[in-house]
């Protein structure tokens, strides 16, 4: 076993910190944030994450985690200093690196024994050897200390299963020592490990999620086109996943790809292309699909109603997917924002993004609009004119078509998901507009405009 410490106790770090301690290392995990740490010791978890804050009080009560704002006691005899600190986009798509750099400098000055240091946060090509050469000029010269990549593969929602039933663990070292230590640390979980150096360590995370948000964006474009020739993504998608090679994950169509992930490592990697003079066409061409799509349904309703104003607008779901409170990215933020511009009464709901979202847009009056959060989905779409489905939890997707039918002054439903059946939802009599999908479109003929007296709707489709 082994004395661990992490730096860093978001997504990365903690789930990390946690699952280390659960196959039986010694962890400290260490934040900056002195509320949080308390909060950690008490056994809640700071972030929303499946099965994460049973592990936390297990492995806490036996006395294998702790948490610390204290590096010093952290860093000091580790074997192992895990980095999973932020690495926020900077304005023109570069990685700031500055919380990492603080955080090596802190493990160089502290350590007494030799260490490896190991990078879990998504950093560009390159910085890890440039971390080694920092680490190495600020240590102790009777101490070895030396950097490896350990790219991250978790995803929001199923982070602790990610982690601890992972795919594949990349691990890139510049040497044999590096390497049997990090295998070591590993050994517990049995998973296949795959070892190669840094640099290409660090290329394997870009190069994966920039597929996955390619692969996404090329969906979203083949159901833009799907809708002007007449055929029906899902059924597209679900024909090409019978090809093995292709397969049948991440090939739904939808509102764009959201998160701290995708956008960011696509910016990045395109950053990255452009520093070296090369022209990353695929993936820029990624960055530009998912740009339009998160407004492709705004747009459509936008010219389908004229204006806004005074409409009872529905929103259902707010975070950027199910099964997390984040709202980095997520398309209900573009969409929430056009449409306040445009005098929609919102009527916002999420099972756990309220608190999130509220803190951008406050509930009253904003813009030309206003917004009101409610804790039932059905207490927003009663009397409603619109309906925009942007997240796809159970429970928005449990609603009935004839609720919406039932429930809305005009059923009139934007699906950013996909989530109902186009028959379902015609026979329900909803006029229902999704994504690379052509339903039989049974219009609704007025929608009411309280404010502004009745207001036609256009009739061509
Ligand atoms: C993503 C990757 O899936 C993880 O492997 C990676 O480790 C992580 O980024 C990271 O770099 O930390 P995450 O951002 O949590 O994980 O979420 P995903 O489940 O990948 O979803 C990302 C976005 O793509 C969501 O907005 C989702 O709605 C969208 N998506 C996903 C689609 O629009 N269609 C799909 O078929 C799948």
């Amino acid at each position: 076993m082994f004395k661990i410490a992490v730096a860093g106790t978001g997504y990365v770090g903690l789930v990390a910190g946690v699952c280390f301690a659960e196959m039986g290392h010694q962890v400290k995990c260490v934040d900056v944030d002195e509320e949080k740490v308390q909060m950690m010791k008490t056994g809640v978890s700071p972030i929303y994450e499946e099965g994460l804050q049973e592990l936390m009080v297990k492995n806490y009560a036996a006395g294998r985690l702790e948490y610390t704002t204290d590096y010093q006691y952290a860093y000091q005899d580790a074997d192992a200093i895990f980095i999973g600190v932020g690495t926020p986009e900077k304005e023109d798509g570069a990685a700031d690196l500055s919380y990492i750099a603080t955080v090596a400098r802190q493990i160089a000055e502290n350590v007494e024994k030799d260490c490896l240091i190991v990078v879990k946060s998504t950093v560009p090509v390159g910085t890890n050897d440039k971390i080694d050469q920092f680490v190495k000029d600020f240590k102790a010269e009777n101490v070895h200390i030396e950097v490896a990549s350990n790219p991250e593969f978790l995803a929001q929602g199923s982070a602790v299963r990610n982690t601890l039933e992972a795919e594949r663990i990349v691990i890139g070292t510049e040497s044999k020592w590096a390497e049997d230590r990090l295998r070591a640390i590993y050994a517990p979980f049995h998973l296949p490990i795959v070892s190669v150096n840094r640099r290409s360590a660090e290329m394997i995370k870009y190069a994966s999620n920039d597929f996955l948000a390619l692969k996404i964006s090329y969906m979203n474009d083949i159901a833009n086109l799907c809708e002007l020739v007449g055929a029906d993504v899902q059924d597209v998608a679900q024909g090409m996943s019978f090809d093995e090679r292709i397969g049948s994950k991440f090939l739904n169509a939808g509102i764009g790809f959201g998160g701290s992930c995708f956008p960011k490592d696509t910016k990045a990697l395109n950053y990255l292309a452009e520093q070296n003079n090369y022209e990353l066409k695929t993936v820029r061409a990624a960055i530009d699909v998912n740009k339009d799509q998160k407004t492709k349904l705004f747009n459509k309703a936008s010219n389908r109603l004229i204006t806004f104003s005074g409409l009872k607008v529905a929103v259902l779901g707010l975070t950027f997917k199910p099964g997390t409170d984040d709202l980095r990215e997520a398309p209900s933020l573009a969409n929430v924002s056009l449409l306040l511009e445009q005098g929609a009464d919102i009527y916002a709901y999420d099972p756990v993004g309220i608190d999130n979202f509220s803190k951008v847009f406050p509930e009253g009056r904003i813009s030309k609009g206003s917004i009101t959060y409610v804790g039932d989905p059905k207490e927003a779409l009663e009397g409603s004119n619109v309906c925009f489905l942007l997240t796809e939890w159970g429970n928005i997707k449990e609603i009935m078509p004839i609720e919406f039918a039932r429930l809305m002054s005009t059923p009139l439903v934007y699906d950013g998901r996909n989530i109902h059946e186009l028959e379902a939802m015609e026979e329900a009599g909803v006029e229902y507009h999704s994504i690379g999908r052509n339903a039989v479109i049974r219009k609704v003929q007025k929608v009411t405009q309280e404010k502004q007296g009745s207001v036609e709707v256009a009739t061509s489709y």
